[in-house]
């Protein structure tokens, strides 16, 4: 469907046309002075200056020329304004097509483009912490906006799972116990499927092998050597390998489900490891990579540079793959399997050099063919009350789990107290809430931006907050229910001032998600739904709904808070939560 604003734009330019004067000059905008009016062109103004007239002569000669169906007010207004307000039927007309279009109309632009969106990126052995939760909500969020708007969408995981850290593991659990067969150099049988450790015994070896790294020189160069061993196929630390994944990925799994967070792939630093050899030899043979100081790097310094940009690092001195050769061997690896024709990658802005360095040697090398778009998101950080990054209590780093397990517990006091729901929905309902609180608090800010976690602030059911979205879509599904089946019910013209404007807002429903879309900020669209909401809440406390006797009248009252309750819903659901039935 033609987006409203363009629909008024091509109505305006076909006047200046009729007028005798250029088409171009018909763009319409939002108008700045809502008081006056909805809509207003300025072309007249610009015009003015090409014919050599008064621009008011202009403004008044298309005016005449608008068709007056489309428009309850056509006024050309001193210097040559034109100020415009919709038609009732025009508005309704709309409203219908929206209601009665797959996905309100909005334009599938994304239609037969396939799209790699990469975020979660968690190391695995290393519990989540709460760095890792920005990366899962802004990078869901924008995968299923990508959906939304028709791509072939892959939300891949990217685990860390082929560095020093596995290393360190290895070389622990060598140190613990020496006498598993996986150490055993001569051992050539089958290795056991169950693994010599549980989650939790992982989580403490981990931490323990990092701390023993910086204290022992000779523990951190076998800990370098097991990582190097496992890289080329030592069979045994390959087991322990397998053993860690396992174990992690299914430990992973609950906690991004949990989260509501999904990943269509799975995949990891290592499954880009048979891409390396190939890869690497092709870029030295095409002199793309040259030696420096014993590695192997690309340079990508360009002229126009602000800064300095190094050059990316291919293979270490010691042989060895880093960050950087795994991220290019994993495009190698996509290019191959899905040739997107857009890859977003969600980190925390710290690695934007990682990045740049990693874009431009993928497009010079044409690992990444010109066509393709590559986007670095990279996000603030989530600060504490203090503004520094956030800690526990006692300045620890915080387990994503205990931060949605603090949420949960703040969320369901308030549940419980209001007694909102029975008390067997209280789970549910309060599950629901505190996503609701976690996700809009985050995703409401610009991506960019730090900002601070306020529990309080993001659980309240007033104001700019998720929950109060939440009560938004649960008041008019009370209503709903009450008022019986709805499903078929058309538009009809506005019936007051304020379903006008909750119908105005819901046709700037396209533009927000395509700006959103455009500039991979899901903020756009809580703004988007905050206004909706509260035109939603206006047009509620103003009008009497389910008592108003005249049913015709009645039925566009219930057809038009339908519509927004389908919007708002999908809304959510872009940002990754739900409603609860009751709240
Ligand atoms: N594992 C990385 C980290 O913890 C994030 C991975 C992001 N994705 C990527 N393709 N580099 O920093």
């Amino acid at each position: 469907m033609e987006k409203i604003l363009d629909m008024i734009s091509a109505k305006m330019a076909e006047a200046f046309a009729a007028a005798g004067y250029d088409a171009s000059f018909g763009r319409v905008t939002v108008s700045n002075r809502p008081d006056l009016c909805q809509y207003q062109c300025n072309g007249a103004l610009a015009a003015a200056k090409q014919y050599k007239c008064a621009p008011i002569q202009i403004a008044n000669a298309v005016a005449e020329k608008l068709d007056a169906r489309d428009f309850s007010k056509i006024e050309a207004v001193m210097p040559g304004f034109l100020n415009l307000n919709l038609s009732d039927s025009f508005l309704q007309e709309y409203l219908e097509a929206m209601r009665t279009a797959p996905d309100f109309g909005v334009e599938k632009l994304g239609a037969g483009q396939t799209a790699i969106v990469d975020y979660g990126g968690p190391n695995v052995a290393k519990p989540l912490h709460i760095g890792h939760l920005r990366s899962a909500i802004i990078g869901e969020s924008l995968k299923r906006l990508y959906k939304f708007f028709g791509y072939n969408t892959i939300g891949d995981i990217h685990l860390g799972d082929w560095g020093l850290q596995m290393g360190l593991i290895i070389a622990e659990l060598q140190q613990r116990q020496p006498e598993l067969c996986y150490f055993d150099p001569d051992y050539t049988g089958e290795y056991p499927v169950e693994p010599p450790f549980t989650i939790s015994q992982l989580e403490e070896i981990y931490p323990a092998a990092a701390a023993k790294k910086k204290e022992d020189e000779a523990f951190a160069e076998k800990a370098h050597t097991a990582t190097f061993e496992l890289q080329n196929g030592r069979r045994g630390y390959r087991a322990i390998w397998q053993h860690i994944m396992n174990v992690s990925v299914s430990d992973l799994k609950k906690n991004y489900n949990n989260l509501n967070v999904g990943f269509e792939s799975w995949l990891g630093e290592s499954d880009a490891d048979p891409y390396i050899p190939a890869m690497v030899a092709d870029l030295k043979d095409r002199g793309l990579a040259v030696q420096s100081e014993g590695a192997w790097v690309i340079p990508v310094a360009e002229e126009t540079d602000k800064k300095e940009i190094p050059p990316c690092i291919l293979v270490k001195s010691d042989g060895s793959a880093i960050y950087a050769t795994t991220d290019l061997a994993t495009m190698v690896q996509r290019m191959e399997d899905f040739r997107p024709d857009k890859m977003l990658y969600i980190t925390d802005k710290r690695q934007s050099l990682h990045f740049e360095q990693v874009f431009r040697a993928a497009k010079k090398s044409g690992i990444v063919p010109a066509e393709t778009t590559l986007e670095h998101l990279g996000f603030g950080t989530m600060n504490g009350a203090d503004g520094k990054p956030f800690k526990t209590r006692d300045g620890g780093v915080m387990r994503l789990e205990q931060l949605i397990s603090d949420m949960t517990d703040f969320v369901r006091t308030k549940v419980v107290e209001n007694q909102i729901v029975a008390a067997d929905e209280v789970e549910e309902t309060t599950k629901k809430i505190a996503m609701a609180a976690l996700k809009y608090g985050d995703l409401s800010n610009q991506p960019t931006k730090d900002y601070v976690f306020d529990m309080d602030r993001f659980a309240a059911f007033e104001g700019n907050t998720g929950p109060y979205i939440l009560y938004t879509v649960v008041r008019i599904k009370s209503i709903l229910a009450k008022y019986g089946s709805w499903e078929h019910l058309p538009i009809q013209p506005a019936a007051n001032e304020y379903a006008k404007d909750l119908m105005l807002a819901i046709t700037k429903l396209a533009p927000n998600l395509e700006t959103a879309l455009r500039t991979s900020s899901p903020n756009v669209i809580c703004a988007y739904i905050y206004e909706l909401a509260g035109c939603v809440n206006k047009f509620y406390h103003e009008t009497r709904i389910l008592s108003e006797e005249n049913a015709a009248l009645q039925q566009g009252y219930i057809a038009l808070i339908a519509l927004a309750k389908n919007i708002l819903e999908t809304c959510i659901d872009l940002l990754g939560f739900s409603a609860p039935e009751k709240m």
